[in-house]
């Protein structure tokens, strides 16, 4: 699809992070193994899947043949009891996001003015959002300067920033652009709630793929974390959801792949899309003796040495 600008270096993040997806293979474990149960405990709350919706904006522009794409995905999430995402948006376009039902993070743009991200997080909290974040991999634009996006300044953020956002809310705390053990490791000391380890389509160049780093940062929080840790980047698949929650994933976020159902039939083609997904998923589990979540892990996965 042609419809985004991708520069070189952000085209090869994109294929790299392809290609090392692709290069993860699973054995199987037929014996004793039984249909697995796919569904999902985050927050006190109960999902039918792991999969999410990714966190997206603009679709006016990015989806123009759909008179609401972000609506209509949303409604998907809700009628699938999955998990919704949504990006940077004004408080009248996520009071209707909300009408959805959809369990909603709200992941907020890293705006200089902090009254800015302080009145979306109490909108979102009385609109019953289901989480807010922050998307901190748009804090620097591709000039290393302090992003515009769409015309609104962005600056940096401390881990006493974090602190306060976390403090401010009621909501569990998200923050999506985690690259780095260091990141991942001050977000658990800012009392953050959850992670969503991701390059963001290839923002910066040569940015590992997230499920590269996923097993160092995993291993550095520990067995006891509070904090969710999730993935997005080229999940485009169930095969790849599948990779990404036995290397210890909590859930993840398919992206620009719904575009496909998207365009093509709303929201009855966004939810038949996450319906394949969740079908490729649950074959991958029957076929490695998952029965259900807590049942993945690493040992079924054969990554390459040549990474
Ligand atoms: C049209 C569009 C708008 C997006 N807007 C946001 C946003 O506002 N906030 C955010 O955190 N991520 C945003 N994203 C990024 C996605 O949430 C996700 O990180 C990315 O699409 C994952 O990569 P993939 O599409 O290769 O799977 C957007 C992506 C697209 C395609």
């Amino acid at each position: 699809m042609a419809r985004f600008n991708d520069g070189a270096a952000m085209t090869s993040v994109v294929q790299f992070t392809r290609t090392y997806l692709d290069s993860i293979l699973a054995e199987e474990r037929l014996i004793d193994a039984v249909e697995p149960d796919l569904s999902m405990d985050l927050w006190g709350e109960k999902f039918a899947s792991p999969i999410m919706t990714p966190a997206f904006s603009h679709l006016k522009t990015f989806a123009s043949e759909r008179e609401n794409g972000m609506c209509e995905y949303s409604s998907a999430a809700a009628q699938m009891n999955q998990v919704n995402w949504v990006g940077m948006m004004k408080n009248e376009e996520y009071a209707e996001i909300a009408e959805t039902g959809a369990r909603t993070i709200r992941i907020i743009k890293p705006y200089a003015d902090h009254d800015e991200i302080y009145s979306r997080i109490e909108f979102a909290e009385s609109h019953d959002a289901f989480a807010v974040g922050m998307d901190i991999d748009h804090i620097f634009g591709d000039n290393g300067r302090y992003d515009i996006c769409v015309g609104e300044q962005m600056a940096n953020k401390s881990m006493e920033d974090i602190k306060k956002f976390v403090e401010f809310t009621k909501l569990p705390y998200v923050i999506k652009g985690v690259l780095s053990v260091q990141d991942a490791l001050k977000c658990a000391d800012a009392g953050v709630s959850g992670i969503v380890v991701s390059h963001h389509h290839g923002r910066m160049p040569f940015a590992m793929p997230p499920l590269m780093v996923l097993p160092e940062i995993l291993k550095a929080l520990g067995p006891d974390r509070q904090m969710r840790v999730f993935v997005d980047c080229g999940i485009d698949s169930g095969y790849d959801a599948f990779k990404a929650l036995a290397l210890g994933a909590d859930a993840v976020s398919a992206g620009r792949v719904l575009f496909k159902g998207l365009i093509g039939g709303g929201t009855e083609g966004v939810k038949a899309q996450l319906e394949e997904m969740n079908t490729q998923l649950r074959q991958m589990m029957a076929y490695t003796g998952c029965s259900d979540l807590s049942k993945m892990d690493a040992s079924i996965l054969h990554i390459p040495s040549c990474y």
